[in-house]
């Protein structure tokens, strides 16, 4: 937990006064929303957007502010946790079932801070299973043609156990590809397929990852 710790911490020095700030999923953007509502209650004037139903509970339990998101035209800021990072910065995400609210966000932000422990760093993407959000009409069918690009698909199931339902009442597939070589030339191919929402992975969005290490370093790569 301290390398979460240190990364939420870290990555709000970067939110200033007046900015419009989205505010991703996970544990270590409790960090930051932690942190955050110090700031507000400093004094510190933002919005924020929340990306899932999760985030909006924590931050109006903090008093953070958040904007009605059917008014948002941009964003200054978004800061996100993520399950797997590449040396070229492209992002899995996904595992708390919030990946579409968080690209819509993160593709229409100014600037995009991923915040992580160490062990989420990677060479290439994929030993961690890729999130797909589909629509729950015929299912099986977005399985079948996701099984195609041979990933081992799997519906995520709740505890309850029926399909996990995401915030927008679609279902999640987990993909297994063991490594990705291309993410942004997958991520077409996945959002090619009709009943595909979309996909947990995150190419070319990212400017900022703060990792904070078991050891107690906090280290920024710029892209
Ligand atoms: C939610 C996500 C999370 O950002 C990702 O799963 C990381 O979570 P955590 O900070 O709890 O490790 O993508 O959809």
């Amino acid at each position: 937990m301290q390398g979460k710790q240190l990364a939420g911490e870290k990555a709000v020095e970067y939110i200033q006064n007046g900015m419009v700030v989205g505010l991703g999923t996970g544990s270590t953007v409790n960090v930051v929303l932690n942190e955050l509502a110090k700031k507000v209650q400093e004094g510190l004037n933002i919005k924020g957007v929340a990306t899932s139903k999760f985030t909006e509970e924590r931050a109006n339990e903090r008093k953070i502010p958040l904007v009605d998101v059917a008014e948002i035209e941009s964003i200054d800021l978004m800061i996100d946790g993520a399950d797997e990072v590449s040396e070229q910065f492209d992002l899995i995400k996904g595992a708390k079932g919030a990946l579409l609210r968080e690209k819509m966000i993160a593709t229409s932000s100014k600037r995009f801070i991923v915040v992580i422990n160490e062990n989420k760093c990677v060479k290439k993407l994929g030993a961690f299973p890729l999130p797909v959000e589909i629509v729950p009409y015929a299912w099986k069918v977005t399985v079948n043609q996701l099984e195609q690009l041979e990933c081992h698909p799997s519906i995520r199931m709740s505890e309850s156990d029926i399909p996990y339902l995401t915030d927008n009442g679609n279902y999640i597939v987990d993909c297994h590809f063991d490594t990705i070589i291309e993410p942004s030339v997958l991520a077409t191919r996945i959002n090619m397929i009709p009943g595909v929402v979309e996909n947990g992975l995150f190419t070319n969005l990212v400017d900022t990852v703060i990792i904070g290490k078991e050891k107690g370093e906090v280290q920024v790569n710029q892209k």
